[in-house]
């Protein structure tokens, strides 16, 4: 089967690469032409595990191309996948669909035949009905249908996530003649390779799978929440997160995942989807409290965590105080800094006159143009420690685990570790000098 996946962004270059290793021809379509360069080239601008791999297989096996123009990504494509950016607009929240309405027109004015288009990107309620209407007042000619088909890629795990999915859901237009038989049958003939897992393919209503993505990422960005405020009255009432997180979890309804309490939630989604929600909700005259309140408590979360480094470091301003922060990116195993608690955190203490001395293993060159020009970026995760009043531990990369406390005693000049991943929890660092703060525990003092 011949596709097209309009936009070389994150969604676009796993989801493309993964149908290539389906068995799909896919022609990828990314109008920035140094990106389409560096793919022409085999080169990734992003960083996933495992889909440099996958990436330069299928590419090789000419299962996977590129081009710059939607006319000629069309050729022969029976499907076409819209997996282009809708970032949300500054201030107002809603989801940019500029560039989601722009593909369609383009797919429009360029089909020379029948056409199934698919939204993947993450678009708002009613989005894939204005993509059909569009389509359809340009090319009355052609049978062009519409279906949703969201992703659920982490970042970090997107490959495994795409070939070991919980769910594929799929939203079809049964306005249509043949009441979306036609687009399910090629969904259903694309995801093929997925049958050995059982039946993962749900379908249902276009405007309901739209909305399940919102649903679900909204409700996993609340329980995120929740798992932090927990945290915080752990930390003042003497119990410990992890028990009561590990106790939550065994009930069924609740379940252990995404009770991992941390600096706040970012990333190119929760931030995102969270704000689309709670404008569409407000804007549909039903707003979402809960959407709205977790929205609130993360991003005051990450306001209150220079607060709190602030009055570890104490009021003595005689001198410059020196905080090193091991961790840059959102979470580990990306390099994407998009909404990062550090992006509000190291400004706030840049303000508060603190020397900041940072080390991230794959962040630092997005961080960069992101971050106060007086920042220290370290060559490594020691460098940044060196001469250090304090330290946060904002990420949590693995090879920060292999850090021993008699290498924190040698390179850092004060004893004060604020661990915001539980990352050190075991390492017994009172008995080393430290007075060491885990996020959800009571302080531990030497
Ligand atoms: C998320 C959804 O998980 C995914 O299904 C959707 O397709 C895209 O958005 P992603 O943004 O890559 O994926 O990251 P995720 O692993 O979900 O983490 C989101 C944020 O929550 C990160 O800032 C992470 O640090 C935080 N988090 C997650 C916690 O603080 N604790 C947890 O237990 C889990």
């Amino acid at each position: 089967m011949k596709i097209a996946m309009i936009g070389g962004g994150y969604v676009g270059l796993v989801s493309g690469a993964c149908f290539a290793a389906f068995g799909a021809t896919v022609t990828l379509v990314e109008k920035e032409e140094h990106r389409l360069a560096s793919f022409q080239r085999g080169d990734i601008p992003l960083y996933e595990p495992g889909l440099d791999a996958l990436f330069t297989e299928q590419k090789a096996h000419n299962r996977l191309t590129f081009c710059g123009n939607i006319a000629e990504g069309l050729q022969k494509a029976e499907i076409v996948f819209i997996a282009v950016g809708t970032p949300a607009r500054r201030g107002s929240g809603y989801a940019d669909l500029n560039y989601v309405y722009a593909a369609a027109r383009e797919i429009a004015e360029a089909a020379t035949h029948d056409l199934l288009i698919v939204t993947k990107s993450t678009v708002p309620v009613g989005t894939g009905r204005k993509v059909h209407d569009i389509v359809k007042s340009l090319r009355p000619d052609l049978d062009i249908s519409v279906a949703s088909n969201p992703e659920f890629l982490r970042e970090g795990q997107a490959i495994s996530d795409f070939m070991n999915p919980d769910r594929v859901i799929i939203g079809l237009d049964r306005k249509t003649h043949d009441k979306g038989e036609k687009a399910k049958a090629l969904l259903t003939a694309l995801y093929h390779p997925l049958d050995h897992l059982g039946s993962k393919l749900v379908f249902m209503e276009l405007e309901s799978a739209e909305l399940t993505k919102y649903a679900a990422n909204a409700f996993l960005a609340m329980k995120v929440t929740f798992a932090n405020e927990i945290a915080d009255i752990c930390e003042v009432t003497g119990a410990d997160s992890d028990e009561v997180h590990h106790a939550m979890g065994l009930d069924p309804r609740i379940g252990p995942d995404f009770l991992t309490p941390g600096p706040g939630f970012g990333g190119s989604c929760f931030p995102k989807d969270t704000q689309a929600l709670a404008v569409t909700a407000r804007k549909a005259g039903t707003p979402s409290q809960l959407v709205e309140t977790t929205i609130a408590s993360n991003e005051d979360r990450k306001r209150r965590l220079a607060e709190k480094i602030l009055t570890f470091l104490g009021d003595d301003l005689t001198h410059t105080r020196t905080v090193a922060i091991l961790g840059l990116t959102f979470k580990a195993n990306t390099d994407d800094m998009r909404q990062s608690p550090s992006l509000t955190l190291l400004p706030l203490l840049h303000e508060a006159g603190v020397s900041l001395r940072v080390y991230d293993p794959y962040g630092m060159s997005q961080a960069k143009a992101l971050l106060p020009r007086e920042v220290y970026f370290a060559p490594d995760a020691l460098g940044a420690l060196k001469g250090a009043d304090l330290l946060v531990i904002l990420t949590e990369w693995e090879e920060f685990l292999h850090i021993q406390p008699s290498e924190l005693q040698a390179s850092m000049k004060g004893r004060i570790i604020v661990d915001y991943r539980g990352l050190w929890k075991n390492k017994e660092l009172p008995s080393y000098g430290f007075t060491y703060h885990c996020i959800g525990k009571k302080t531990k003092l030497p």
